[in-house]
């Protein structure tokens, strides 16, 4: 795997593939790399002929009360990482590299309506910031398809509506959440938590499942809402929310809506900000109840 840092470089890669008339796959990445990004990359190996990794703290796309500065940059070890599972080509830029005139004076590209709710509300400018960095990457890589975690699931929509609207011939693809043990969705952040916050942190996914299963049983939405606060909230968990929501838009569902929805919640644990989320899915495996030891789905919230 070659390692490049400048746009320069990385065209004079990508020029030499596209004449072999290979096709090129993007995963974009902050760095600090754990299964969950190496995932990424072996499902974007199944859509192209090259992987192109890009490893870029983008302080754009952080609050001024946010973790810019303490971010985990561990470049040697994604190196390694990334080569060890089968990355082409690692593009890591200094930051003057992708934003030559300075980062309060890029241009900067805003995607409206499905930034707005949730994380848009709560942490203002982050998908700005994610929208222009992702389309600087797109316009120096040129890839044929891209793969981003569902774990960032309003990322994901921001980046798929991104890529309709300015009509970018690139296939958006979303890679399923990768787990820890007790359901935990991997994230970066999961090494600020203690072992016994880490522990305590799988409680999310159990919710989530929860809220399917009452969902699904028919319970009203501001119901499973408020139930969801209450446990999270009662089990030491700071909430931002959790909410199901249409799947597409991430807007309120309508009266009696059952299908195309999405929970979502974002919680802080002690010092740690979690989000996670579940598509809800209207018939889920049976087998899944007997795992997760609930007797009755109707049961299943109320248990946790
Ligand atoms: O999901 C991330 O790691 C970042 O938001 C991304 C897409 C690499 C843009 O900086």
């Amino acid at each position: 795997m070659d390692t490049v840092t400048t746009a320069t470089e990385l065209r004079t890669h990508i020029a030499a593939w596209r004449r072999d008339g290979l096709r090129v796959g993007l995963v974009p990445t902050m760095g600090n790399l754990h299964e969950g990004h190496f995932s990424l990359i072996g499902r974007c190996r199944a859509h192209a002929d090259r992987v192109v990794a890009s490893v870029f703290v983008n302080p754009t796309q952080f609050g001024p009360n946010e973790d810019f500065a303490r971010y985990p940059r561990t470049l040697e070890q994604d190196r390694l990482g990334l080569a060890a599972h089968g990355c082409d080509l690692l593009f890591a830029p200094k930051v003057e590299e992708m934003y030559p005139f300075g980062i309060d004076k890029s241009v900067r590209v805003d995607v409206p309506v499905v930034s707005v709710p949730l994380e848009g509300e709560l942490r203002p400018g982050h998908f700005a910031g994610v929208a222009t960095v992702v389309t600087k990457l797109f316009h120096l890589v040129q890839p044929d398809v891209a793969v981003f975690g569902r774990k960032d699931y309003q990322q994901l929509l921001v980046i798929e509506r991104l890529v309709l609207d300015l009509r970018l011939p690139i296939e958006i693809v979303g890679a399923p959440i990768v787990r820890e043990a007790n359901g935990l969705a991997m994230s970066s952040r999961n090494q600020y938590l203690s072992v016994d916050e880490r522990g305590r942190a799988g409680l999310i996914r159990e919710v989530l499942l929860g809220m399917q299963d009452a969902v699904n049983d028919g319970m009203p939405i501001a119901e499973v809402e408020r139930l969801s606060r209450g446990i999270l909230e009662g089990n030491g968990f700071a909430l931002d929310y959790a909410v199901v929501r249409s799947a597409h838009t991430l807007l309120e569902p309508a009266a009696g809506q059952c299908d195309g929805l999405v929970a979502l919640v974002a919680a802080r644990l002690g010092k740690t900000r979690l989000i996670d989320n579940l598509e809800i899915d209207p018939n889920p495996p049976v087998l899944r109840m007997f795992e997760r030891n609930h007797a009755t789905r109707a049961d299943s919230f109320s248990n946790l």
